[in-house]
């Protein structure tokens, strides 16, 4: 099989595309609109295909950019929920979240969370999400619920970034009616860019009717395996059609990563010195260098990161060391 059979041209057509912003050379949009005035730049993490690095690069990124000092509201959109258990925030059933937001029309202020890295934030999923989908459709303005609910919040915050869920339905169509711009995860797989010119049709609808600053914004590539041929025919082909759009940073598949979600810990929280840590921080410094996030430092960003990591270690062996002693911790003598 080659890459070319599963190029965004060959699924459906090129006009399709170009529909979007497209030319048969590849992508040619504008260039992205950024928040501006002080307030939030507002991206999307978007990709209809699951399983390919939306939740795990927004994690890793939301994490990388507040630890470099940039102030970041983590939006999780899906109902699984896995961005939210990523970053240890979980809520119980009469916790407001997503779902309230959007449905009931509560304050984003009022659902948001904190997080083990100062400047990080989370406006935690629920599985009621899910049915989300099927109530807002008899609701007023129904694509808008989410961009109103975050413009309240955009001065107070450098960054908003949602997390989608895998489809294009009205959960996401308010993620594109909030956002400035969409990030594109690609998975170096087989199949990299099919649906590719559903999304960008997607996008072209609701920048037509529904939010006229909407625009694409930048590509990265996911999950790369350096020994294999076809990742980087798949790298190749995304760089000819997306262009400049595509992040230098590539992030390569490590097992560091896919182990992280289990310890509720962003991977430069979890192991700052991996080489998906690296990726991601280096992904960071991109992605606030072309949104012009002026608060984030990239020096800072692996000061703070190494600082927590070291900071777990010694009260790991503080631990360690009262057990040794013979001494029981205080956390176990109050119960
Ligand atoms: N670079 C990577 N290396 C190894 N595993 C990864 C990498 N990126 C994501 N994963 C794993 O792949 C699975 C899918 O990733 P996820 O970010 O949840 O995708 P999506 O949100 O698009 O469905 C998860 O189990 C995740 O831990
Ligand atoms: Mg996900």
């Amino acid at each position: 099989m080659t890459v070319e059979t599963t190029g965004p041209d060959a699924t459906s057509s090129g006009t399709e595309a170009a529909d979007a912003g497209n030319t048969e050379a590849g992508y040619d949009g504008a260039p992205a609109r950024l928040g501006g005035d002080g307030r939030a730049t507002v991206v999307a993490f978007a990709n209809q295909k699951g399983g390919v690095g939306k939740t795990t690069t927004t994690v890793s990124l939301a994490a990388a950019l507040a630890q470099g000092g940039a102030r970041v509201l983590l939006v999780d959109l899906d109902p699984q929920g896995n961005a939210s258990t990523g970053l240890d925030v979980r809520i119980g059933p009469d916790d407001p979240s997503t779902y309230d937001v959007l449905v009931e029309g509560a304050a984003v202020a009022d659902a948001v969370r904190t997080t083990a890295i100062p400047g990080l934030t989370v406006l935690p999923s629920s599985l009621e999400l899910a049915g989300a989908e099927v109530e807002l459709v008899q609701a007023m303005a129904r694509e808008r619920a989410l961009a109103r609910a975050i413009d309240a919040v955009r001065p107070d915050h450098d960054l908003v970034l949602i997390d989608c869920p895998p489809s294009l339905g009205l959960l996401t169509i308010n993620a594109f009616v909030a956002a400035d711009q969409l990030l594109v995860p690609i998975q170096c797989e087989y199949y990299a860019l099919e649906g590719l010119s559903q999304l960008l049709r997607t996008v072209g609808l609701v920048e037509q009717n529904l939010n006229a600053g909407l625009t694409i914004g930048n590509v990265v590539l996911t999950m790369f395996d350096a020994r294999t041929r076809l990742a980087q025919q798949v790298v190749d082909e995304v760089r000819s059609f997306f262009g400049p759009r595509t992040f230098d940073t590539i992030i390569p598949r490590t097992v560091r990563l896919s182990e992280a979600p289990s310890y509720a810990q962003p991977i430069t929280v979890f192991d700052p010195e991996s080489r998906g840590a690296g990726a991601y921080l280096t992904l960071a410094d991109e992605f606030a260098a072309r949104l012009e996030v002026a608060a984030y430092d990239p020096a800072r960003a692996r000061r703070v990161a190494a600082e927590m990591k070291a900071a777990e270690v010694a009260a790991e062996q503080a631990l360690a060391d009262a057990a040794q002693a013979g001494d029981t911790p205080a956390e176990e003598t109050d119960r």
